[in-house]
């Protein structure tokens, strides 16, 4: 059943499993994620971008999530990723999205501090949820963010926006990007776990896509409850299509439902890898 972001996050972050976050774009791959969840009885979280939220609109995407989710078993959510635009956020929340991520980060931490204020008083209206961020996150995703490393801010200033704001996850610059990672990156685990002994609350793992199975494990038991995916599942989308349109022009057979066929059962494939990896199969 569709549940509150903090149903989903508070069991994975008691017995310290991951839960993928996973940016879908259309319908598909909306529709593919959910398949995967119900076929590794596990919990998951559905994220869109601002960028899906405008390109579909939010009526029609949230008239998808709510008919696609109609009767499904296994505990869902609904995400909006890194928004910036109050106005998004607040259409998104009338619309019925579970969650939202108020991504401030490029203003002053004291303007992001007020700001977020305003958006969890906003959210707890509609019975939702918020994510935090006061650190933009290396790298681009769908047109939010810059390529510009970010700056970490101190313990005692994450903890008090924690404290000051309620936020119910917190999104921490760790030298995690978006996107594929050029080099491995030096990860600061170290950060994750000053976080959450300081204040025990789920964290959200964002540039997921290129880490390790091993950093993924590590950062997973020291509190990230939340593993954000967005890049892969656009490569697999892209690759597997290019894979199945080399094979129909050399049999020169085109049939659309076919393609979408195969690339659907690459993207379960790719998403109850991750289920499995991350420890949030079974768990549903
Ligand atoms: P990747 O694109 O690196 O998987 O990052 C996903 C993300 O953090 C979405 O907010
Ligand atoms: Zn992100
Ligand atoms: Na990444």
């Amino acid at each position: 059943s569709v549940v509150p972001l903090n149903e989903i996050l508070s069991d994975a972050f008691k017995e310290r499993y991951g839960v993928p976050a996973i940016n879908v774009f259309n319908d598909l791959t909306l529709e593919a994620v959910l398949a995967a969840a119900v076929e590794k009885s596990s919990p998951l979280i559905v994220q869109t971008s601002v960028k899906t939220v405008k390109s579909i609109g939010s009526d029609v995407l949230y008239t998808m999530w709510t008919s696609m989710t109609a009767g499904i078993e296994v505990p869902v959510t609904l995400h909006l990723d890194h928004c910036p635009e109050r106005a998004v956020i607040t259409e998104c929340l009338r619309q019925g999205w579970n969650s939202v991520l108020f991504d401030a980060s490029k203003l002053p931490v004291a303007e992001n501090m007020r700001q977020t204020v305003e958006v969890v008083a906003e959210a707890r209206g509609y019975g939702a949820q918020v994510e935090g961020e006061i650190e933009s996150i290396t790298g681009v995703e769908d047109g939010v963010g810059s390529d510009r490393a970010a700056e970490q801010q101190a313990l005692d200033v994450t903890l008090e926006f924690l404290r000051t704001t309620g936020v119910d996850v917190f999104a921490p610059a760790i030298g995690n990007a978006h996107g594929s990672y050029k080099q491995a990156p030096e990860l600061d685990f170290q950060r994750v776990s000053d976080i959450v002994e300081a204040y025990p609350m789920p964290i959200a793992l964002h540039g997921g896509s290129g880490l390790s199975d091993e950093q993924f494990r590590d950062l997973i038991s020291r509190g990230c409850a939340k593993v954000n995916i967005s890049t892969a599942l656009k490569e697999k989308f892209m690759k597997s299509s290019l894979e199945f349109l080399e094979s129909a022009a050399e049999k020169q057979k085109w049939d659309p439902p076919s393609l979408f066929r195969s690339v659907r059962e690459d993207v379960i494939g790719m998403t109850g890898s991750l289920m499995t990896l991350f420890g949030s199969a079974g768990r549903a």
